[in-house]
């Protein structure tokens, strides 16, 4: 008898090995394991303001997409928390002292892109990589920095969903809807392959931090 899983869970599934490899890359668990400097925490915060300037304005720009506008809520926009991280990390002069590094800028790119086909379940697809994954993991993150680096609220206003009172149940509710939608069989393996892709992103981006924090070292 085969069972059939819900689209959530196979999308969990089979996307697993993406999450280990973005979890497990060096910079990052040097990062989770007090190896990390204040400073790269500040790099992963400035590389998220390019990433999430052009996610959240692929939702703007998707609003009239009856499948995409069910993902967007105001509740899960992080641009302000991003932009106020920054000045309190960097100073008032944040945005002049910031460069997307090249992984950063192909991710954009891509998110543009993808925003630019209205390609929902694209869309989609980085919008569950990126928000499912700071309302989990990001709450991880964001105990560990705050023990780390004696962060209250500030610099860590990018993990605090302050419209969200109960993650579980928030992502309870966005999995029913990733089932929802009424996607054939064959888009549903363009988006699984298209978390694939956000993945790699991510994972590329703490090789490209890594890198860049050992040039900066020598
Ligand atoms: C140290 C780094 C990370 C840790 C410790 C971590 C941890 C976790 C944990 C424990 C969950 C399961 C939560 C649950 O079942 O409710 C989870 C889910 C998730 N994480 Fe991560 N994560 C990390 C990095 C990342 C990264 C870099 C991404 C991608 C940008 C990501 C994306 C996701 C997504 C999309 C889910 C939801 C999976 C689903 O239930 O469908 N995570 N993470």
């Amino acid at each position: 008898m085969s069972v059939v899983l819900p689209f959530s869970q196979a999308l969990r599934e089979r996307t697993r090995g993406g999450h280990s490899d973005s979890e497990g890359a060096s910079f990052m668990d040097d990062l989770m394991t007090g190896k990390g400097s204040r400073d790269d925490y500040v790099s992963l915060v400035a590389q998220h303001y390019f990433i999430y300037k052009a996610l959240e304005a692929a939702g703007d720009s998707m609003k009239d997409d009856v499948d995409a506008a069910a993902f967007v809520t105001p509740q899960l926009i992080r641009l302000p928390a991003l932009e106020a991280d920054l000045q309190f990390l960097i100073g008032d002069d944040w945005l002049e002292r910031i460069v997307p590094l090249p992984t950063t800028a192909r991710y954009v790119d891509r998110i543009n892109q993808v925003a630019a086909q209205k390609w929902s379940g694209g869309f989609i697809a980085h919008h569950y990589t990126r928000y499912l994954g700071d309302l989990s993991g990001g709450q991880i993150i964001r105990t560990l920095m705050q023990r780390q680096f004696g962060f209250q609220t500030n610099g860590v206003g990018f993990y605090l969903f302050d419209q969200i009172a109960k993650p579980k149940e928030f992502k309870d509710v966005y999995r029913a809807q990733l089932d929802a939608v009424d996607w054939s069989e064959e888009e549903r393996e363009r988006v699984i392959d298209e978390v694939m892709v956000a993945y790699r992103f991510n994972t590329e981006l703490f090789v490209d931090l890594a890198t860049a924090k050992a040039t900066a070292a020598a």
